[in-house]
């Protein structure tokens, strides 16, 4: 499975262990950067991971900042993008069954390392749910 990854200065770090980390799973992962931790803008790295998402390259996006929250803001601009700002496993569970959520945007200062990958195991095994949230989601994407 592909996944592609970017970050801003503030999830540098973290990416680059999750990078590792996903790669030592025997996931293929693009890393669209950035390759420093010299000051970036947060959406020009969601745009790209989003539209690699969106036109199916990658089955998943994962987005590192901050907080996770400017990340997640810009990458849902991109049609067909469902992405959660995920702070702890369980929500990482709930987006995948409830939102069908395909790209995680995950906090490079307030969550630590160990709790991003359990926030990955979760996010990249949890089929979606179908039944009742396959309409939801499908009302979601047709706002755009
Ligand atoms: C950068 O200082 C910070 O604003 C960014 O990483 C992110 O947290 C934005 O949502």
């Amino acid at each position: 499975m592909r996944i592609s990854i970017a970050s801003d200065h503030a999830g540098f770090e973290q990416k680059q262990l999750l990078a590792q980390y996903l790669r030592d799973g025997g996931y293929e992962v693009a890393d669209l950067g950035p390759d420093s931790d010299d000051r970036v803008d947060y959406p020009d790295f969601a745009e790209a991971v989003a539209r690699d998402v969106a036109a199916g390259a990658s089955r998943f996006g994962v987005l590192v900042c901050g907080t996770g929250i400017g990340m997640a803001i810009a990458a849902n601009k991109v049609r067909g993008i469902r992405a959660a700002n995920v702070v702890s496993a369980e929500f990482a569970t709930l987006s995948r069954e409830h939102n069908d959520a395909n790209v995680v945007t995950l906090s490079g200062r307030f969550v630590s390392p160990d709790e991003n990958r359990r926030i990955l195991d979760a996010f990249l095994t949890t089929p979606f749910g179908e039944g009742r949230h396959a309409e939801r989601v499908r009302k979601i994407d047709a706002i755009d």
